[in-house]
């Protein structure tokens, strides 16, 4: 059958995955499965803060340059994923933090080092990983998750060192600078569909865009749970690409409550389907990355307990009706 990448779409759209490195260099069918269906990577963890600074000032870019000499031997591209982030922050970073939570029931995250202090350190992170990977890396996650489900900005320890979102823009130009060539984007979960979170994305997208700010595009993850739907995603993402800007799905996948009926996995496929015909009818919609392929290897069951099968491949890594559905959609669109 062909590849995933081999159906290579006159789009130019790029078809990629999540890549877990301890998998790529210990299980040579999911190396193997990874090099022939897909013509993009992502690394699931080893680009994180926590992984590339394990202690303050000593960089470890181990992990994450075997992949990208893994996807340049194999012709793939490479997402960034991610810059400036809540979550997976360094432990050294983490031990500064406490959380609370505010009024409406969202996080409030507080760290004990001075805002000048912060400041600095997310400049040097930003300037130091993506100078490190200059010329290597197609699209940068810059910013990953800076809003609330309710719309309000997280109030994470960059919004309170800059007093507001105001690092989102000093982001994106540090990593402009550090490597002009790669497209810079805005990531976020819960934005495929409209609604107060996708509308405050879109209104920073807008206000970027106004200021000059260097961004490029915006990222839809695409985490997908069949009891809930994405009525208007490719309306959603047109109303970005609008703006002047890439769209990318880029941690797609599609959980259901185990055991999963036959009834279910046709409603997963189906969600397959819909996602990436609605990146294809969108011309400014250039890549379509599944967050990992083996249900085996999924982050859901852990972070959702009872559900999974959200994944391409199965616990044997054999293909399943979802992988054959994307085939036909690449085939036929
Ligand atoms: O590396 C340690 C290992 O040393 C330890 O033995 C093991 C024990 O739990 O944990 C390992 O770290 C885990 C890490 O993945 C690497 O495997 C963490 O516990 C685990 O929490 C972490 O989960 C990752 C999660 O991000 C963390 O937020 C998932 O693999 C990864 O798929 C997930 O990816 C995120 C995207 O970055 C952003 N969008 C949402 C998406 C799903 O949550």
């Amino acid at each position: 059958a062909d590849s995933l990448r081999r159906l290579d779409h006159p789009s130019g759209l790029r078809i990629g995955t999540a890549v877990n490195t301890d998998l790529l260099a210990s299980t040579p069918q999911y190396a193997q499965i990874t090099a022939q269906q897909f013509d993009s990577v992502t690394a699931e963890n080893v680009m994180k803060w926590e992984v590339v600074e394990p202690q303050r000032g000593t960089l470890d870019f181990a992990a994450a340059d075997r992949l990208v000499d893994f996807a340049h031997a194999n012709k793939q591209r490479v997402r960034g994923h991610t810059l400036v982030w809540h979550s997976q922050l360094p432990s050294w970073l983490q031990a500064t933090i406490t959380s609370t939570t505010d009024a409406a029931g969202n996080r409030v995250d507080t760290s004990s080092l001075p805002a000048s202090e912060l400041k600095a350190l997310l400049k040097k992170h930003v300037q130091e990983e993506v100078g490190h990977f200059k010329g290597r890396v197609w699209q940068w996650d810059v910013v990953n998750e800076a809003f609330n489900e309710d719309g309000t900005p997280r109030q994470d320890v960059w919004y309170q060192a800059w007093g507001g979102t105001g690092y989102i823009a000093d982001a994106f130009r540090w990593a402009h600078e550090a490597d002009p060539q790669a497209k810079l984007f805005y990531n976020d979960y819960n934005i495929e569909f409209t609604g107060p979170k996708s509308d405050a994305a879109f209104a920073l997208a807008k206000q970027l865009k106004a200021q000059r700010v260097p961004i490029d595009g915006v990222g839809f993850q695409t985490h997908l749970d069949t009891q809930y739907g994405f009525p208007d995603l490719q309306a959603n993402l047109q109303r970005f690409a609008d703006l002047g800007l890439f769209v990318a799905e880029t941690e797609v996948d599609v959980r259901s409550t185990l055991p999963v009926t036959a009834a279910v996995q046709a409603k997963q496929t189906s969600y397959w389907t819909q996602t990436l015909q609605a990146c294809l009818a969108v011309e400014n919609c250039i890549s379509y990355t599944a967050w990992g392929f083996g249900d085996a290897y999924s982050w859901v069951p852990g972070t959702f307990p009872g559900q999974g099968a959200a994944n391409l491949y199965d616990e044997d890594l054999a293909p399943k009706p979802q992988y054959t559905a994307l085939q036909d959609v690449l085939r036929t669109t």
